[in-house]
């Protein structure tokens, strides 16, 4: 399993493999994509945490609501959707550093396991549900969810938020989710995908896609009914299926967060000033050696990220909210 490595380091193998990836073979794919994705939060999952806190994560906005209360409002949701509940097992797929698994184990009052790739995560992760007192509740596992280290029909419940679009072969992973939940238990999956707005022959929206995905780590975005079609293939039933990220306020869209429109001092670090300052002041520190080497590097490619996000967001070709809530039949035909 992969090991962490400083930012500057990081950083490079990141870029070197995600420069060979478009030519590589499905399979080298989907054996690379696990050190790209661990090479990419190695870099920035601190500058998520000092501009996102725990939950790296969009989620519909309203004027009245931080980005964090839109989150918590989201992740209660999930909660509403599973139907979760205290004596349950949930498996949260792809879980960061664990904002989300926190909130809803304390809401629901469920168990739940979080898969992780990254090791350096898991490690921040760990320190948090230890600070809030939840490690009867809360659990990391470091593992690639192209190959889920759970027993069949483990988890009552499943979910997981904007991970899978990580995945090189996103039909691999929703496998492994059927396979690990129980039958008749759901999945809620909130995840980026292309919009019908989307047009494959249109030069600008090839470009925004381009930069969205090389400055994510997401290395081939699904279009909705790509994805609904993937979860469908192994064997769920599909209950809802819906671009949540258009129950946002038209004056605050899902990628407001990114802009100047949501004011607030916790938000700065990620707004376009906020942005030019951090990567400022980041290569002043790493110069005087207080940042780490590469540091102001990850900045600068996570405002290339953002910018990307903004554009596909105004354009109305990408939603980072797509919601999949699916369930396992009761009773599975063998293949
Ligand atoms: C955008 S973050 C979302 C994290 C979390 N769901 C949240 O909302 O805070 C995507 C997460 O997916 C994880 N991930 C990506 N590819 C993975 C893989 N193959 N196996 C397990 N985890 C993976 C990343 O390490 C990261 O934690």
């Amino acid at each position: 399993m992969e090991e962490t490595k400083e930012i500057g380091a990081a950083l490079e193998e990141f870029r070197e493999l995600q420069s060979r990836y478009p030519d590589q073979a499905q399979q080298d794919k989907v054996n690379t994509q696990p050190i790209i994705v661990s090479r990419f939060y190695d870099a920035v999952t601190s500058f998520y945490e000092f501009g996102w806190g725990t939950s790296f994560h969009f989620a519909p906005r309203s004027s009245n609501r931080s980005l964090a209360a839109s989150q918590r409002d989201q992740q209660e949701e999930i909660v509403k959707l599973l139907g979760l509940e205290a004596g349950m097992i949930a498996g949260d797929i792809g879980c960061g550093i664990g904002g989300p698994m926190l909130h809803i184990a304390k809401v629901s009052g469920a168990r739940v396991a979080g898969v992780n790739i990254s090791k350096h995560q898991i490690q921040r992760g760990r320190a948090l549900v230890e600070k809030a007192g939840l490690e009867q509740s809360c659990e990391f596992i470091q593992a690639n969810f192209l190959d889920l280290p759970f027993a069949d029909n483990h988890f009552d419940a499943m979910y997981s938020i904007e991970a899978v679009c990580h995945s090189p072969d996103r039909v691999q992973a929703f496998g492994e989710v059927f396979r690990a939940l129980k039958p008749g238990g759901k999945l809620v999956i909130f995840d980026w995908v292309l919009t019908e707005l989307y047009d494959d022959g249109d030069p600008w929206h090839r470009d925004v896609r381009g930069r969205v995905e090389f400055a994510n780590a997401t290395p081939s975005l699904f279009t909705a009914q790509e994805q609904i079609d993937s979860i469908r293939q192994v064997g769920f039933e599909i209950l809802c299926a819906d671009d949540h990220a258009r129950n946002s306020d038209p004056e605050t869209p899902w990628y407001c967060s990114l802009e100047s429109r949501d004011l607030s001092i916790s938000s700065l670090a990620r707004m376009p000033l906020g942005r030019f300052c951090t990567a400022n002041v980041t290569r002043l520190l790493e110069w005087l050696r207080i940042a780490p080497p590469g540091a102001s590097d990850a900045a600068k490619m996570l405002n290339i990220a953002a910018d990307a996000l903004v554009e596909a967001g105004r354009l109305g070709i990408f939603t980072p909210s797509f919601l999949v809530q699916a369930r396992k039949p009761e009773s599975v035909r063998e293949p």
